[in-house]
């Protein structure tokens, strides 16, 4: 396995402002990250956040996303808070799969109900900074929820485009409630996508997808979190990290994250876990990216799945996530609605409810133990992304149905049969 990450020399160019700049993940070029909007480099590539500092594990006080401050643009944000989420045992799902250890990250615990939260905070901070009035994204759902909350938090206007039909029922209840002006489009995710970005280029919106850089600092820590709390409570890191992927926004964000520790010297090569991604069979672009060993992925037009929350055929962060996957030593993989749907459930009996979309992790590690392309003896943690409110049909869909009974003891008893 080759194991040499990446590491870009950390030293503030002129355009840096408090020893903060960003940077063309392909030529470095650097740009002052505050001075104008601006979400691709003049080449068109993705754009990521750089520091002349990088933290080590001693630079972190306090609780939540702002424990990590100085691994992050600002020392705080709008927050609800965010972060903090728990780090599971699940030893029957632990047994079942295989494994010597299994934790579930659970990000659904998150005060929207997902890790969105953790790039929103930061997101909209930025926003602040810049002095922009209008936010927007394109969302399969979750995204939509966090946006609308850290908007209203912060007095902003938010606006969400979303793919009519696509989005499960409680995301879009919770986008309308805290007033997010909610546009249902003719099409899917990426073409969503595809539209907010005209808006964002027309300087009608702020961007806040996860193709703006700042957001995903702040999902940088789910890593930094993983890697304390495992340290806490079993004594080491990770061997793997297995996590749902649709935009590959936290592929990507994690490998920055555990990059960044090596390059401050706080984390060995060796240390650092293996990113492994799990895709809807029917929105698997990135997954086939990796199994045919290229580095960039063929977009997909039509997708489908279950896992509405990762219906997504153009992850836009796959320049980012790709050498992520190669470079810790990691895969990715794809599994069918039925597993995910299976693994829903093997989560939900050990107390964990979680969206379709985050039971994949699961359903992938499963699959990747039988293959054998993960070791019975690996320590892994699997991400777990929204929470089971979020899609409450998918939640009915996978369980028994409520049985009626008469408003009488004895006609309970007999039907309970025990
Ligand atoms: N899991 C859930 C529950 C999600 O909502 C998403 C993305 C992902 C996984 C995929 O994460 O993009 O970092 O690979 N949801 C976005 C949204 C697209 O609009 O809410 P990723």
């Amino acid at each position: 396995m080759s194991l040499a990450l990446s590491t870009p020399a950390p030293t503030a160019p002129p355009e840096a402002t408090d020893g903060v700049w960003l940077a063309d993940i392909e030529t470095d070029e650097a740009y002052a990250p505050f001075d104008e909007i601006r979400y691709l480099s003049d080449r068109g590539n993705l754009l990521e956040v750089r520091y002349a500092e990088l933290p080590t594990f001693a630079d972190f006080h306090g609780s939540g996303v702002w424990r990590y401050a100085a691994a992050l643009p600002f020392a705080e944000g709008v927050s609800l808070p965010e972060g903090a989420t728990p780090l599971h045992a699940a030893p029957r799902l632990e047994a079942s799969v295989g494994v010597r250890s299994l934790r579930i990250k659970h990000e659904g615990m998150n005060p929207t109900g997902s890790f969105k939260d953790r790039g929103m905070t930061v997101g909209v901070r930025v926003a602040q900074r810049l002095g922009v009035e209008r936010l927007a994204v394109a969302s399969t759902g979750n995204t939509s929820a966090a946006l609308a909350a850290y908007g209203a938090r912060a007095g902003m206007e938010t606006l969400v485009l979303l793919p009519a039909g696509k989005v499960a029922a409680g995301k879009v209840a919770q986008a309308a409630l805290h007033g997010a002006r909610i546009l249902e489009v003719d099409g899917n995710f990426d073409d969503c996508l595809d539209l907010v970005k005209l808006l964002g280029e027309e300087g009608i919106v702020y961007l806040l997808n996860s193709v703006n850089p700042f957001r995903l600092e702040g999902q940088k820590t789910i890593g930094l979190e993983i890697l304390e709390q495992a340290q806490a409570q079993y004594g080491r890191y990770p061997d793997r990290i297995v996590l749902p992927v649709g935009n590959a926004g936290n592929t990507s964000a994690l490998y920055k994250a555990f990059r960044e520790l090596v390059q401050s010297g706080a984390l060995a090569v060796e240390e650092v876990p293996r990113l492994t991604g799990v895709q809807a069979a029917g929105a698997a672009p990135l997954a086939e990216a990796v199994a045919n060993g290229w580095s960039t992925i063929q977009r997909w037009d039509h997708v489908e799945t279950r896992a509405t929350a990762i219906r997504i055929g153009n992850p836009v962060n796959a320049p980012k996530a790709i050498p992520g996957i190669r470079e810790t030593g990691g895969t990715a993989t794809r599994v069918t609605d039925a597993e995910i749907t299976s693994a829903q459930r093997a989560l939900a009996e050990e107390g964990i409810g979680v969206e379709p979309a985050s039971a994949a992790s699961v359903a992938g590690l499963r699959k990747l133990v039988e293959a054998g392309e993960v070791g019975t003896d690996e320590d892994v943690v699997c991400l777990t992304t929204g929470h089971l409110l979020k899609d409450p049909d998918a939640a009915f869909a996978a369980s028994a149905d409520p049985e009626p009974v008469p408003n009488d003891l004895s006609a309970i008893v007999d039907h309970l049969g025990v």
